[in-house]
């Protein structure tokens, strides 16, 4: 058949053919700094009580092929408070747990909503989703990278400790998806960022590769200590990862990256220890140090609503 059989008698204009490339949210490393930081401002402004609705009107969906506990609610109550609706689903609710190609659910939703949220395992799907939505895709976490964790990161460190740009940060443990999202934070927003990690999990040599391309201050070792030492922020993250085989013994070679007090004591003296959650006490980090007084855990959760709230007015309220 050829494209003028299927030309539609009655033309409609059904979001098939978006005429401007959706503003994707996928790593930090495709933005430029100063757009990153539009969204940051965006988030501080709902924050302090901003009650625009750029919103208003438009459906999310957020599609979760993993668990989650932040990621699902502060997007929820996010989207809401953004004068939005959302529609969230679990892979296994759609066609996607039966085999749908990405790309097909990527068009089909397009037709529906005005932006799709993923959480997902191969970064790939991602990928693939961003490619044939005609509408914006945010990650939502992948087996590669956690850029919305990272915007509540900053957001936190800077609330604070003031700009982020010129200090140092540690990330304890193992080289995992939030710590490739770190490596990616601190080449667009300018700090130092030190990893302890085992050698055998040291974030993915492609990241590296990029991070030192683009004027990266990343230093690699596998001596927590050091890593820490005279740091302004201690970070770590779960030893095992949604990605990761939960029967996979880690415990052993990550032990010496657990964050205790003894190790904090070796950070900066005003210090604070971040953490993305979910936590295992008496696994990367002691509960003296989560539960303690440089711990700001949960102020880092409740950025993840504000945030994203950044980003999402960022990609569909022209902010
Ligand atoms: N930090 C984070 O993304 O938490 P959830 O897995 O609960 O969404
Ligand atoms: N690295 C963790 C982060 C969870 C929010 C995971 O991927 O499971």
């Amino acid at each position: 058949m050829t494209g003028a059989a299927l030309r539609r008698v009655k033309p409609v204009d059904n979001n098939g053919g978006a005429r401007t490339a959706p503003r994707h949210f996928l790593d930090l490393r495709d933005f430029e700094t100063g757009t990153l930081r539009r969204m940051l401002d965006l988030a501080s402004s709902y924050k302090s009580g901003a009650a625009a609705k750029p919103l208003a009107g438009k459906t999310v969906a957020l599609i979760f092929e993993k668990p989650s506990t932040r990621t699902r609610v502060s997007f929820e109550v996010g989207v809401r408070q953004l004068g939005g609706d959302v529609v969230t689903l679990s892979g296994k609710d759609t066609q996607l747990g039966r085999g749908e190609t990405v790309a097909d659910t990527a068009r089909v939703l397009s037709r529906y909503v005005d932006a799709i949220m993923l959480r997902t395992d191969a970064h790939a799907k991602l990928q693939e989703m961003a490619e044939f939505a005609t509408v914006p895709v945010i990650n939502g976490l992948t087996a590669a990278s956690h850029p919305c964790q990272l915007m509540a990161d900053v957001l936190t460190f800077e609330e604070y400790r003031g700009p982020i740009a010129g200090q140092v940060v540690a990330w304890c443990g193992d080289g995992n998806n939030v710590a490739t999202s770190w490596i990616e934070a601190a080449v667009r927003f300018g700090f130092t960022l030190r990893l302890a990690t085992p050698d055998a999990l040291r974030p993915p040599e492609e990241i590296l590769a990029w991070a030192r391309a683009n004027g990266g201050k990343i230093e690699l070792s596998a001596d927590a200590a050091a890593a820490v030492a005279g740091a302004r922020c201690v970070v770590t993250d779960t030893w095992v990862s949604m990605a990761d085989d939960p029967n996979s013994n880690r415990h052993n070679l990550l032990a010496p990256f657990r964050v205790d007090e003894a190790l904090m004591a070796k950070a900066a003296a005003d210090a604070i220890f971040m953490h993305c959650l979910p936590a295992h006490r008496g696994e990367e980090m002691t509960a003296g140090v989560i539960d303690g007084p440089q711990s700001v855990v949960f102020d880092e959760a409740e950025n993840r609503l504000h945030a994203q709230k950044g980003v999402l007015a960022w990609a569909l309220g022209g902010g």
